[in-house]
Formats: C-alpha cells, sequence, structure tokens
C-alpha cells in the first residue's frame, strides 16, 4: 500500500449543531479555491455535507456507505462539486447500518483507514472527514484514519464540559487504534461579540488550552446560516460576508499549522 501523500483531517465534536459539516464545507471550498485539491467524506447519515454542497439525493448512487464496506474505491465514489477543486463522497441514509453490517467485524474501527490507503485517494491534497455528533463506529473510523483532528466548539455555556469529554476520546484513540493523532485545532464557531458570555468562553477556552485554540472566530452570521440551502458553501454564496472572510482566515491558520508540522 502506498503511504499517503496527503492530510486527512476529521472535523468531529459529539455535540451536535456546533457548526462541523459548516466549518467542513467553508475549509474545503477556502482550501480549493489557493488550488488544493479537496475531498470531503460525508461521515453523517444526516447527509448536510452533500446536501449544502449541492448533491440531490436522487444523484449519490455511491455513497459513503460503499467506500466503509469496501464495495468501492474513493475514485469511485468521488462526485464533483459547484467547487473547482473539490469533490465529495456523499452520504445516504445506508450509514446508518453500518454499524449492524460490520460491527463484528475485527478491523471495524480501520475500514475507512484502509479506503484512504488506495492509491487512488493520492489525487487529493487534503481529506476533510465530516462526522456526526456521536462518539459511534463512524466517528471512531473518522478518527482512526486521521492524521489530526479539527474540533469547531461553539461559544456558549456548555463548551468547556463537552470539550473535556472529547479531549478524553481524542486520548483513548491515540492509546488504542491511532497514536499519532494530533489536535489541528479548536475553532470557535457562531461567536457574538454582543454577547458578553461569548466573549467569556472565547477568554475560557484560551486559558485552558493555550495555543491549540485558532485566532480566528468564527462570527455568528446569516449569510454562512442560508448558504446550505442554495447548495453552495458560504464563500461562493456571499464572499465578502463576515462568515465567509472568517472561514478563509481559518484556512490559512490550518495551512500554516500543516507546514509546521510537515516540517517538524
Ligand atoms: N457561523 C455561523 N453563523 C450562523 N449560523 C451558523 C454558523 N455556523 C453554523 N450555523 C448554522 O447552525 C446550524 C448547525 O451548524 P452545522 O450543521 O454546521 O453544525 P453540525 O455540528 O454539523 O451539526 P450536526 O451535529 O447536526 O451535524 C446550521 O443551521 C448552520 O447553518
Ligand atoms: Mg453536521
Amino acid at each position: 500500500m502506498n503511504k499517503p501523500k496527503y492530510r486527512i483531517i476529521t472535523i468531529a465534536n459529539q455535540k451536535g449543531g456546533v457548526g462541523k459539516t459548516t466549518t467542513a464545507i467553508n475549509l474545503a471550498t477556502a482550501l480549493a479555491a489557493i488550488g488544493e485539491r479537496v475531498l470531503i467524506i460525508d461521515l453523517d447519515p444526516q447527509g448536510n455535507a452533500s446536501t449544502g454542497l449541492g448533491i440531490d439525493r436522487k444523484d449519490r448512487k455511491l455513497s459513503t456507505y460503499d467506500l466503509l464496506v469496501g464495495n468501492n474505491t474513493v475514485a469511485e465514489v468521488a462526485m464533483p462539486t459547484v467547487v473547482p477543486n473539490l469533490s465529495i463522497a456523499a452520504s445516504t441514509m445506508d450509514l446508518l447500518g453500518v454499524e449492524m453490517e460490520i460491527g463484528h467485524e475485527n478491523d471495524r474501527v480501520f475500514k475507512m483507514k484502509k479506503a484512504l490507503q488506495h492509491s487512488d485517494a493520492n489525487v487529493y491534497d487534503y481529506i476533510l472527514i465530516d462526522c456526526p455528533p456521536s462518539f459511534n463506529l463512524l466517528t471512531m473510523n473518522a478518527l482512526a484514519a486521521a492524521q489530526s483532528v479539527l474540533v469547531p466548539l461553539q461559544c456558549e455555556f456548555f463548551a468547556l464540559e463537552g470539550l473535556s469529554q472529547l479531549l478524553e476520546t481524542v486520548d483513548q484513540v491515540r492509546r488504542t487504534v491511532n497514536p499519532a493523532l494530533d489536535i489541528q485545532g479548536i475553532v470557535l464557531t457562531m461567536f457574538d461579540s454582543r454577547n458578553n458570555l461569548a466573549q467569556q468562553v472565547v477568554s475560557d477556552v484560551r486559558q485552558h488550552l493555550g495555543s491549540k485554540v485558532y485566532q480566528t472566530l468564527i462570527p455568528r452570521n446569516v449569510r454562512v446560516s442560508e448558504a446550505p440551502s442554495y447548495g453552495k458553501p458560504a464563500i461562493l454564496y456571499d464572499l465578502k460576508c463576515a462568515g465567509s472572510q472568517a472561514y478563509l482566515q481559518l484556512a490559512s491558520e490550518v495551512i500554516q499549522r500543516e507546514r509546521q508540522s510537515r516540517a517538524a
């Protein structure tokens, strides 16, 4: 098997609605816009990344499910999106049955890793995996396959509580299935500068996690939430809005960290 040249970043948080999918779509778009070849793997049966990138359900002939169960390769499953340089392995409801289907197999946690070790994944520079809001077998497959994990954290009161559980899971993954798993970074999402509590959350998270937290704050921005209903990333829907600009800034931080980790 070829050693992957590309970076696999899993976007995970077991808490729902914190901005995982929005981050996956817009970070992927920003990376693609500067010429990186990017694949999003939609690993959530909800399929929000696929829908948000304009992939109609009836067009999802092959999906992440086929990749996981070993029916098809990355090249066969990947579909182009409205964004040049950005492809997606779309999600279908079949993913709901994966746990039943492969749950008894010894290598059940390594299915995604194996699929991504296939030489046809080498055409990508970045592979971003969008996870469901739970630590189930799907998310564990993503964490076992990735070089790093990127954690979106919503600026709200319970943010830190959920984060400690997530960091504990990352430690557990390191001890068991993926010793090399790194934390790419923690991105604070849906920040509202008029809200004192949000300001407090930002300073608490920075105090606890220091440089692991990206400088970029993603603001709460209505254009960002409208974009998926047009089947477009916010960056295509309204490049100038504050949310799109923040995601471009986040992409440059992610790239900088990747360069540093490659040089190390
Ligand atoms: N910066 C933002 N400004 C305004 N709305 C946002 C922003 N980021 C995300 N949203 C909205 O918040 C909701 C949750 O975001 P998103 O789907 O990205 O979260 P998620 O973590 O992927 O959710 P799930 O856990 O259900 O997969 C969506 O309706 C999305 O449009
Ligand atoms: Mg999601």
